[in-house]
């Protein structure tokens, strides 16, 4: 079955990354004999916001709904239009309206990457954080009162559900259940709090019912963070509430690199919606036009696109040739962010070359 592929590049260097992305899933598909069709939207950008007064068509969802997946650049002009017009009339509406209720993050220390934990070996860190992306800590439930007053009062509940949490959880242990050290991490806050943080606990020691052979563990939030940077060849994945696991997947991917190579995906793992595959980066309006960007993120969000769809080989090969190229750590291929002195051209090519040799 062909895959058919949305691709919204955005804005500054969301639309220099995108093109490397493309030619590196291009060139997979052709070796492994993936049918892939791409079609490519200018909307989501400050651009289309100029001209139309809108960041989406009125018929985003229609137009959307055709694809299996959207590969995503990055938005916002901050300078230009504010990013709650641009972040929040673009990818927050694909986001919550194509039910992505996973946010998929890996942490993996590669070699060539400086990081703060480079004295640990590549291999010695790979895990995956899983967090929840639809509800928990970010409701719209709570309000304010006695507003301007030295009575003020503010509230915003944490709303969490069975149905919600159940299914990011089984998601957490299908992932672990995939993986050779069969592993999973809970974050938790149970001892501070009260209601929410001890049903979630309840609700992963139910779940962990249905997989006998994971190895199930739990730490709060506190320690847990400590442990990301101390020890985190400890962790297989790790599962988190929508704010624990923005904050975790944001220390992980931090912990092993630069933000240019870091991957994120959000998935709506039924497949009744299309899955959106981006970088964790911007659109860093500070580098844009120069074409220095470093494109590895985008890569290897086409990387667990593949995944995603299970071409696990194909999958395999394309991050085998990023670590190939990232290791052998040339100063001409690898871009300003990794202490080179290349172009988003010399290394997007480099790994697209790479691919090519296999
Ligand atoms: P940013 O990620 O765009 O940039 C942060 C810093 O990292 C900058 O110094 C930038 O030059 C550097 N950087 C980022 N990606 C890089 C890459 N691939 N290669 C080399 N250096 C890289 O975050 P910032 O500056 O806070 O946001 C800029 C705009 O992007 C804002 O409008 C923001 O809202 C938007 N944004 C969009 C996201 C998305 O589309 N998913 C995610 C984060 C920010
Ligand atoms: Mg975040």
């Amino acid at each position: 079955k062909t895959l058919k592929i949305a691709v919204v590049p955005g804005d500054g260097i969301g639309v220099e990354v995108t093109p490397f992305g493309v030619q590196c899933l291009q060139a997979i598909g052709e070796i492994y004999n993936i049918p892939l069709q791409f079609e490519e939207f200018d909307f989501a950008s400050v651009p289309y916001y100029k001209k139309h007064g809108d960041m989406l068509p009125k018929d985003w969802k229609t137009t959307l709904s055709q694809f299996d997946a959207i590969y995503f650049g990055a938005v916002g002009m901050p300078d230009e239009v504010p990013d709650e017009v641009t972040l929040w009339g673009s990818l927050l509406k694909f986001r919550r309206e194509f039910d992505q209720y996973v946010n998929l993050r890996p942490c993996r220390l590669i070699k060539g990457v400086k990081s703060p934990l480079a004295d640990r070996k590549p291999g010695d860190i790979d895990f995956w954080i899983v967090r929840e992306n639809t509800e928990g800590e970010y409701s719209s439930i709570g309000g304010k009162i006695f507003e301007g007053t030295d009575r003020e009062i503010v509230m915003q509940e944490t709303v969490m559900t069975r149905f919600g949490v159940d299914r990011i959880l089984k998601y957490a242990f299908d992932l672990a259940q995939s993986r050779p050290r069969k592993r999973l991490t809970s974050a938790t806050k149970s001892n501070g709090i009260s209601t929410t943080m001890p049903w979630w606990d309840a609700r992963v020691r139910e779940m962990a019912k249905n997989y006998p052979d994971i190895n199930v563990d739990k730490y709060h939030i506190d320690i847990l963070t400590a442990h990301f940077v101390q020890k985190p060849d400890i962790f297989d994945v790790v599962v988190g509430s929508n704010l624990f696991g923005d904050i975790l997947s944001d220390l992980g991917p931090a912990c092993t690199g630069t933000i240019g190579i870091a991957p994120s995906a959000n998935i709506n793992p039924e497949g009744k919606f299309p899955s959106l595959f981006e970088p964790v980066h911007g659109s860093a309006p500070d580098i844009a036009g120069k074409g220095v960007a470093n494109p590895v993120g985008m890569i290897w969000a086409g990387q667990m696109l593949l995944q995603h769809f299970g071409h696990t080989e194909a999958a395999e090969a394309l991050l085998r040739a990023i670590e190939n190229v990232l290791g052998r750590s040339q100063p001409d291929v690898l871009t300003a962010d990794m202490g080179g002195k290349g172009s988003t051209q010399s290394l997007g090519e480099a790994i697209i070359n790479e691919v090519k040799s296999f």
